[in-house]
């Protein structure tokens, strides 16, 4: 691997999982068009989440990544975006309490657009249509014009992303993520359940904490962290026109180098993870932090050649390894690749995507996810960091604030037959908001448990 880096240098290796673009006149008049806009995103906020996620990688915080499997232009809706922040923050506040860890919060929105599918087409009432790859590229409709990859998505894609960002930036700062206001909070639907009960406790004990501490004189003027929260956006760096069209030097903070704005943090998908692939040449040289998803195929060797290439340096933050394994695979996927970080002294974050590894058909037809199996291979994950006294780090979810039937299970007890009533994700099954909050309070047990039973190294490291 070279290390001669430039933002189209992935042009020259192996691309999976791009689009055929029928006009090519168009394309570079789109992404010509997109390098003269504004950045989504700036280098000081990167490299602040670059920190945050260095102090993770030390063994202090949890990362808490999230949000839609595929963003969609048909759902972009301010309610939609309030909503899967709302519950972002109450998982968060759920973690933070009961944990008592610093939580980073990272969206899945804000341009999580571009999916990998496991096959270039599909057959539709016995006609073959290219496959659905996000609305960035084309449409869902199940008709060959729609399924044409069409450049003016990139332009649609890029106002979503920049109205979606504006909004969750109002959000985290401007009054809505203020701990003062926790307990008004918005409940809706998980309004009756254990979850939602749990979650009232919790803001319960801590307004009395905020109540004891304004006694003492410590107030949201003066520290304004309790009235604000830092949010970040994250994405699959999949489509790579339109990564390197966001990407820019920077010449504002005193560090320089490439960066993606499009996102705060980009990974790189399981199936476009190739040492020698244009998506990990792209990555290996912007300064976001970068996820990498560990499928059950990932080879040690593999891993460890991946951590060299995208993370030369060794510098804490840079590099998330999202695991992905199932349930029934975590327990003997996972600790060889753990140990093998170990033995060469890699810093990275080590998160569990429960989502990806656990998808089957319910025999209704619709792509689910049953809750126990998501719930098991947190479980699995959490008793492998244990079992190898590292730093169960971070959770990757695809989930959604709407009252969606799309995962089986969770209190509200969804069968095979609910799942036709709400199910209306674009691509992956999401976990709906009382689902989330279960899952937020599972973790947080766990991450108590980790605090207790940290070994010595840990502590000695801070
Ligand atoms: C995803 O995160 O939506 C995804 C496609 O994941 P993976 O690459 O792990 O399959
Ligand atoms: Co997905």
């Amino acid at each position: 691997m070279t290390t001669q880096w430039n933002p189209d240098g992935w042009r020259q290796r192996p691309a999976l999982q791009m689009p055929e673009y029928a006009d090519a006149a168009e394309l570079s008049g789109v992404l010509e068009k997109l390098r003269s806009f504004p950045p989504l995103v700036f280098a000081g906020e990167v490299n602040a989440l670059r920190h945050r996620l260095a102090q993770v990688a030390n063994g202090n915080g949890f990362l808490l990544q999230g949000g839609d499997c595929a963003e969609s232009f048909a759902e972009f809706h301010p309610d939609n975006i309030r909503d899967t922040f709302r519950v972002l923050m109450q998982m968060a506040v759920v973690l933070t309490f009961g944990g008592a860890v610093p939580v980073v919060k990272v969206g899945r929105m804000a341009g999580q657009f571009a999916k990998p599918r496991s096959s270039p087409t599909e057959i539709v009432d016995g006609v073959e249509l290219p496959i659905y790859r996000g609305d960035i590229v084309n449409g869902i409709e199940e008709d060959l014009a729609a399924r044409q990859p069409d450049p003016q998505r990139l332009l649609t894609a890029y106002s979503q992303a920049a109205a979606t960002l504006n909004l969750l930036r109002a959000f985290a700062q401007g009054g809505y993520a203020d701990l003062y206001k926790i307990q008004r909070w918005n409940l809706d639907f998980v309004e009756g359940t254990d979850a939602a009960a749990r979650y009232m406790e919790i803001s319960n004990r801590i307004s009395e904490a905020l109540d004891f501490m304004e006694a003492c004189g410590i107030t949201g003027d003066s520290v304004p962290e309790m009235r604000q929260t830092d949010f970040y956006t994250s994405h699959e760096a999949l489509l790579l026109n339109y990564e390197e069209s966001m990407t820019r030097e920077d010449t504002i903070t005193r560090t320089g180098g490439w960066y993606d704005t499009s996102a705060h943090m980009v990974w790189i998908g399981d199936r476009t993870r190739q040492a020698d692939g244009a998506h990990v040449d792209y990555c290996r040289g912007i300064h976001n932090p970068l996820g990498l998803k560990c499928g059950p195929s990932l080879e040690t060797d593999d891993m460890l050649r991946l951590i060299d290439i995208l993370n030369p340096d060794n510098e804490p933050g840079r590099l998330t390894l999202i695991c992905r394994m199932s349930d029934d695979q975590v327990m003997e996927k996972l600790p060889p690749l753990v140990r093998a970080v170990e033995r060469e002294g890699h810093m990275v974050v080590w998160s569990c995507d429960p989502m990806h590894g656990n998808t089957i058909k319910s025999s209704t037809g619709y792509k689910t996810r049953p809750f126990d199996r998501i719930l098991a291979e947190v479980r699995g994950f959490f008793a492998v960091h244990q079992a190898e006294g590292t730093h169960a780090g971070g959770v990757h979810v695809e989930m959604t604030g709407k009252d969606v039937t799309e995962c089986l299970g969770g209190a509200q007890l969804i069968d095979e037959e609910q799942l036709a009533s709400r199910y209306h994700t674009h691509c992956d099954p999401r976990l709906n908001a009382s689902q989330s909050l279960e899952l937020a309070f599972l973790i947080a047990e766990m991450l108590k448990q980790q605090r207790t039973e940290r070994p010595r190294s840990v502590e000695a490291a801070q």
